[in-house]
This record gives C-alpha cells, sequence and structure tokens, in this order.
C-alpha cells in the first residue's frame, strides 16, 4: 500500500494539511506544542503535583476541573458601559486574581464561586514548582486547562491532548462571572443559552455535565428538590423515592446548606458514565442534571441514553467538549501576561 501512485500521495498529504490548517485556526491560535522548546516536561509536572494532591484530597481532582470551567466561563463578550467595545474575557486564570492592585473586585468572590470553587492552594504551588523548571513562561490559564486533563485521566476518565498557549489576563471580572456561570436552579433552556453564548452547544452541554461523576455539592444547591419543590408542598417528583430519602436524612430542612453530598452516589470519586445511567434511574443530584433526561421533548434525552449505553462515546465526547471549552477567549500573542504568581498581576 506504500509502493503506489504519486497523486494519490500527494493528494493526501494535500488534504491532511488542509485539514491540519483547519483545526489549528479554528482552534484560536493554541497548540499542543507551544512549550515544547521551553518546558516539555510541563504535563508531567502538572501531572505528578495533581496526583500528589489527590493522596490526602481525594476531592481535588473534581475541584480542579471546576476551577477551569468557571475560569473559562466568564462572559466572553461583555460590554463594560462608557466602552464602545467589548472586552473578550474566557480561558485566562482571570478566576486566580485575588484583590489588590487594579484588581478591586475578585471572580473567586462571585456568586458561582464563593465558598464553593476550591483547589487554589494547588495551583499556586503547581506554579511554584513550575517557575523553579521553567521560570516566567508557563501561563496559569495553561496550569488550568493542563490540570483539568490530568484529573480527569487521573481518575480513570478519557486522556486528551490539551492545546496550550494561553496567556494571563490584567483584569477580573466578578459582574461577568455572576452571570455567565449557569446555576443548578435554572430550566434547561436557561442553562443552554449560557453554553450556546460561549459556542457550546446541546452535544457539549450533555457531555461537559458528566464531569458531575465525580465530586461533592453543598446540600443548598438541591435541598429546593426535598421537600417543597416549586411551591408544590412535595420534593421533585423527578427524583428517585429511594435515593430521596438518603438525600433528605443527609440534608435535613433547615439543615447545614454546606453540608457535602456526592454528586455520584455510586463511583463518587471515578470518572466514569455512572452519571447517566444514575439520570436513567432518576438518580441525577442538581436540578440541572435530572432536567438533561427529564424535560420532556428535549433533545438532550437521547444523548444521554447514548452516554449511559456507551462509555467510550461519552469519554470521546468529553475530551471533545473539553478542547472546545478550553478555547473559549483565550488571550494569545502579546496580549495579556505570563504571571508569575497566579494570585497576583505582575508589578502589583
Ligand atoms: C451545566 C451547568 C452546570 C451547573 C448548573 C453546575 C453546578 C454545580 C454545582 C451547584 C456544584 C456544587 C458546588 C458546591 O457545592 O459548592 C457543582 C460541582 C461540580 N461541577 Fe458543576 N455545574 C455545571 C456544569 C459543570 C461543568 C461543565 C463542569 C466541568 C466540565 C462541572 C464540574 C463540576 C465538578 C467536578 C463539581 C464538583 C466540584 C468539587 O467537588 O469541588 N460542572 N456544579
Ligand atoms: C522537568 O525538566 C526540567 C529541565 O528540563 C528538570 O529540571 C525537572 O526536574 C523536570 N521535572 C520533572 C518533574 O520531570
Ligand atoms: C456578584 O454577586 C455577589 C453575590 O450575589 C454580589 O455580592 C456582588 O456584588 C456581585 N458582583 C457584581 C460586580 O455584580
Ligand atoms: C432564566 O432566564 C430568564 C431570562 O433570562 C430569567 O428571567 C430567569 O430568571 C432565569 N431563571 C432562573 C431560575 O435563573
Ligand atoms: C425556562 O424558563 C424561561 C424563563 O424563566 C421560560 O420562558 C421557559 O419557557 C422555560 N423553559 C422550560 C423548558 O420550562
Ligand atoms: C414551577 O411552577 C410554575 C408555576 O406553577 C410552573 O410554570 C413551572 O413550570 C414550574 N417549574 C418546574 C421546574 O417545575
Ligand atoms: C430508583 O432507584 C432504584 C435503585 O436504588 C432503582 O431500582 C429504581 O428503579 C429507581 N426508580 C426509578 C423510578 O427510577
Ligand atoms: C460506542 O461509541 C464508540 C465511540 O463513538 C463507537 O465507536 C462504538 O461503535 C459504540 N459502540 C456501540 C456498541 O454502539
Ligand atoms: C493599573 O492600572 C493603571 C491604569 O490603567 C496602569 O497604568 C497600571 O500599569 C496598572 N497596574 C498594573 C500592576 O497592572
Amino acid at each position: 500500500m506504500f509502493s503506489t501512485n504519486n497523486t494519490y500521495y500527494y493528494s493526501l498529504v494535500a488534504t491532511i494539511l488542509l485539514v491540519l490548517t483547519f483545526v489549528f485556526c479554528s482552534e484560536g491560535q493554541l497548540s499542543a506544542s507551544f512549550y515544547s522548546s521551553t518546558c516539555s516536561n510541563v504535563s508531567s509536572i502538572v501531572r505528578d503535583s495533581v496526583q500528589q494532591a489527590l493522596t490526602s484530597d481525594s476531592r481535588i481532582a473534581a475541584s480542579l476541573i471546576r476551577l477551569h470551567f468557571h475560569d473559562c466561563f466568564v462572559d466572553v463578550n461583555f460590554h463594560p458601559p462608557f466602552l464602545f467595545h467589548s472586552i473578550f474575557f474566557g480561558c485566562d486564570a482571570s478566576i486566580l486574581l485575588d484583590v489588590g492592585g487594579n484588581i478591586t473586585q475578585s471572580e473567586k468572590n462571585a456568586a458561582p464561586n464563593d465558598n464553593s470553587v476550591r483547589g487554589f492552594d494547588v495551583v499556586d504551588s503547581i506554579k511554584t514548582t513550575i517557575e523553579t523548571s521553567c521560570p516566567a513562561v508557563v501561563s496559569c490559564a495553561d496550569i488550568l486547562a493542563l490540570a483539568a486533563e490530568a484529573s480527569v485521566s487521573l481518575s480513570q476518565g478519557p486522556s486528551w491532548t490539551v492545546l496550550l498557549g494561553r496567556r494571563d489576563s490584567v483584569t477580573a471580572n466578578q459582574a461577568g462571572a455572576n452571570t455567565s456561570l449557569p446555576s443548578p436552579f435554572e430550566n434547561l433552556t436557561n442553562v443552554s443559552s449560557k453554553l450556546s453564548a460561549v459556542g457550546l452547544d446541546i452535544t457539549d452541554l450533555v457531555a461537559l455535565s458528566g464531569a458531575h461523576t465525580f465530586g461533592r455539592s453543598q446540600c443548598q444547591f438541591f435541598s429546593q428538590r426535598l421537600f417543597n419543590f416549586n411551591g408544590t408542598g412535595s420534593p421533585d417528583p423527578t427524583l428517585n423515592t429511594t435515593y430521596l430519602a438518603t438525600l433528605q436524612q443527609n440534608c435535613p430542612q433547615n439543615g447545614n446548606g454546606a453540608t457535602l453530598n456526592n454528586l455520584d452516589p455510586s463511583t463518587p470519586d471515578t470518572f466514569d458514565n455512572k452519571y447517566f445511567t444514575n439520570l436513567l434511574i432518576n438518580q441525577g443530584l442538581l436540578q440541572t442534571d435530572q432536567e438533561l433526561f427529564s424535560t420532556d421533548g428535549s433533545s438532550t434525552i437521547s444523548i444521554v441514553n447514548n452516554f449511559a449505553n456507551n462509555q467510550s462515546a461519552f469519554f470521546e465526547a468529553f475530551a471533545q467538549s473539553m478542547i472546545k471549552m478550553g478555547n473559549i477567549s483565550p488571550l494569545t500573542g502579546t496580549q495579556g501576561q505570563i504571571r508569575t504568581d497566579c494570585k497576583k498581576v505582575n508589578g502589583s
């Protein structure tokens, strides 16, 4: 098969080049080999650190992927008053900035993040380790993307090639974080439109929601379903009654809203497709989880069925959607900076 026809061979090469060009152009200038000459082992440094962190905190993998999600999801096209142009935000490590210098409001204190998003100390320690081997070249935004992949693959989930070359913001956008991130109390229409605002479709929504196959949720984010759902005086009818009894016990009325519950009751720390098989038996924890399967007529239902029946289909789709999410409005080239401390803009 290697012997033949040059014309065929050249047109094959041309097609591959064309496809690659298209892929790289549509991936917003990020590339897998971005650090190959400046910090060639950055992926293994991140992976080793995440593995180390997991030995003392079985939840940290889940927390780290969520940090990347909440970094990327800030309104991409935020149009501040008195400005003619929009400012673009995305996977730019803005979520890591503390108040100080020109930062007056941290995204850490935005409604979806405050007392909820965690893992900042682990990211800071990864950054410190990387600065020792490769000073001032690896962005905090890329560390979040690498840590998300390491977290999933170390939890028995899929691996994927992380595209790199993001740079770090010099601003934070707390108002954008407040309004862009989906809330667990919204209906499917609302959640879908928040994803489509950043270029993610229904398949991405279902695949990415599968990240709720590991990690925890505080009672306050689903307790509205347990006793008096939507003013009906009864629990959410889409909640499995056996599961309901367990949840009511862990999250009693007027109990502590910060109490933690596994997002996936069957395999709480493993990245698998149990999230989807749970939805089939009405064991989605958040209202927004169960809605993917229980909203009548929704196009999400067949996708949930597919992922529940075929873990490889889920893993493939998840990896693709993570790359898509990681590509939301990155700063590249000479935009932004490479922070030396993820918590602070350089020189502040
Ligand atoms: C689609 C809309 C989504 C909603 C409404 C949502 C909402 C939530 C909520 C309320 C929690 C619990 C937070 C807490 O108790 O402090 C949570 C946890 C989590 N979310 Fe989501 N989420 C969504 C999508 C995603 C996506 C796209 C990812 C990642 C790709 C993700 C990954 C996680 C993980 C891993 C956790 C557990 C974190 C931990 O244990 O620290 N979520 N999510
Ligand atoms: C990464 O590479 C640098 C230099 O190439 C080396 O000093 C460092 O020990 C390596 N770190 C790991 C974790 O392999
Ligand atoms: C974001 O939401 C939090 C909590 O609701 C609120 O305290 C804060 O003022 C909001 N920030 C902005 C900039 O709107
Ligand atoms: C859903 O979106 C609509 C329109 O933007 C908004 O008025 C409503 O408050 C949202 N629902 C929830 C539960 O956030
Ligand atoms: C979701 O909420 C919005 C606004 O609150 C409403 O217009 C829409 O009909 C709702 N969609 C569903 C599927 O219930
Ligand atoms: C909540 O109740 C309102 C009014 O009865 C209804 O229109 C809405 O669809 C209900 N929402 C859910 C999620 O059941
Ligand atoms: C509720 O969950 C149990 C397993 O705990 C399962 O056997 C049952 O079929 C589920 N019920 C519904 C209505 O999905
Ligand atoms: C499961 O999904 C994979 C990946 O999309 C596909 O190649 C395979 O044929 C599917 N398996 C079945 C039994 O449908
Ligand atoms: C803070 O903002 C001022 C005015 O825009 C700018 O000149 C200065 O360089 C900024 N400081 C830092 C540390 O970015």
